[in-house]
């Protein structure tokens, strides 16, 4: 499907919201005491939306800035207090029942996933030797925002999404597979038509747009195999099993980041221990 149909399926606006609690937070880190924009930074970088939406703001004109700035904590301490705060005041907050979403859908497993994906991939950047010339703090972000196609997919799409989502899940399959079959489009598509439109670094574009291995393009590029493996073992966390990592990571991006299975292992049973609060 085409870069305009798409557009045209999902209308102008892409409003993805945000969570509540992650925006109290910040407020309270805002309104107390010496606050470090380091801290506050990284509080955004718990919600992948208000996370795009602030680097959407740093990034634009307004700030002439010579670099993209990829880092949530440089991009707050850029905005500073008042940017932060009109951020706050223009993001809009998720409303429905958070806990259960659509009835039966718990939304926070897409900020669980893309908080978990992130910390892989910026420790799998540093411990693969195929990884060199990549940040570990760039590829955090990549991590974080590479999904943000299903967080614009669950707001548009809402049960018909969720479907595909449980679907995915319970046959162990790609989701960017079913959703082509479904939709005629994938997360991938929208989460790099959002970053462009959003005028987003061209690393995050690209690590959205090819980290699912459309293609075999990640298997060429160190940073959206890097993505897809970090995906890969997040996904095996949620598991509880290693079965499907085999089946489900092309050998040639393993290959290309040149990793052992052993660390891979090491590297998932340490992510495990992260606690989310949200
Ligand atoms: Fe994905």
């Amino acid at each position: 499907m085409k870069q305009a149909e798409i557009e045209k399926h999902l209308g102008a606006q892409l409003n993805v919201p945000s969570l509540p609690k992650v925006i109290e937070r910040i407020r309270d880190l805002l309104g107390g005491p010496g606050a470090s924009m380091v801290e506050v930074g990284r509080a955004v970088a718990q919600d992948p939306p208000l996370t795009a939406r602030l680097l959407r703001s740093v990034n634009s004109p307004h700030y002439g800035l010579a670099e993209p700035i990829l880092s949530p904590e440089h991009a707050a301490s850029v905005a500073g207090f008042r940017g932060l705060e009109n951020l706050l005041l223009r993001a809009p907050v998720f409303s429905g029942p958070i806990s259960l979403g659509l009835g039966r859908f718990d939304v926070r497993t897409l900020w669980r996933h893309s908080i978990l994906t992130a910390r892989v991939a910026a420790e799998l950047t540093r411990v693969a030797a195929g990884a060199n010339g990549l940040e570990p703090d760039d590829m955090h972000v990549c991590g974080l925002l590479a999904d943000i196609g299903h967080f614009v997919m669950f707001d548009r799409m809402g049960e018909a999404w969720v479907d595909v989502y449980e679907r995915a899940e319970a046959e162990d399959v790609g989701i960017d597979v079913l959703e082509r079959e479904v939709f005629g489009f994938t997360h991938n598509d929208l989460g790099a038509m959002m970053a462009k439109r959003w005028a987003l670094p061209e690393t995050i574009v690209r690590a959205t747009r090819f980290h699912d291995n459309e293609n075999g393009l990640a298997e060429l590029d160190a940073l959206p195999a890097i993505v897809l493996v970090a995906d890969r073992i997040v996904h095996c966390i949620e598991r509880g099993s290693w079965k499907s990592f085999q089946d489900r990571t092309p050998a040639a991006c393993l290959e290309r980041l040149d990793v052992e299975p052993t660390e891979l292992e090491a590297l998932g049973a340490r992510a495990a221990e992260t606690k989310i609060v949200l």
